[in-house]
């Protein structure tokens, strides 16, 4: 395990960010979204660890995989927040800390997505902040992970 190493893991449908309801989710893509934080965590002196996938099985993997191999986790599991057992029982199964970053603030909008399985598993969460929550997220981080 790298103990400098912060894995960014992005859930269904944010590889359309840009383009997917930009009221909600604005008008930066997830290959910008990316290099900020790359430019983020090089500045926090984190080695950073950025993917993202459609699928819930995969995602579960992927969290395994930070798991094993990272320092600390930042997910935006999008939908797979309110609907999975799975998502959740793989972050329960991993020792690092884990912050939930959402682009919108979930609580402010359709009612079905006041349901959150992570928020009582997670070190912390950051919603509402659009792309800045993968800051605020990282600079948590890294200041857990410096102790
Ligand atoms: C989201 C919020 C979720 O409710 C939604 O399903 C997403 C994105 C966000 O970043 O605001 O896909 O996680």
């Amino acid at each position: 395990m790298n103990p400098a190493c912060v894995h960014v893991l992005n859930g269904p449908n944010l590889s359309r960010l840009g383009r997917r309801e930009p009221a909600h989710y604005g008008a930066t893509t997830l290959a910008e979204l990316e290099a900020l934080c790359r430019g983020w965590a090089d500045g926090l002196g984190l080695d950073l660890v950025f993917a993202q996938c459609e699928g819930e099985g995969e995602l579960v993997t992927l969290i395994h995989r930070a798991g094993d191999q990272g320092a600390g986790l930042v997910l935006n599991a999008a939908a797979y927040t309110h609907t999975s057992v799975a998502v959740r029982d793989a972050v329960t199964a991993i020792a690092i800390p884990v912050v939930e970053v959402h682009l919108s603030n979930p609580c402010a909008r359709e009612s079905f997505r006041r349901v959150n399985l992570l928020e009582d598993v997670v070190y912390a969460g950051v919603r509402g902040f659009g792309i800045d929550g993968y800051r605020l997220a990282l600079e948590g981080l890294a200041a857990r992970l410096r102790g």
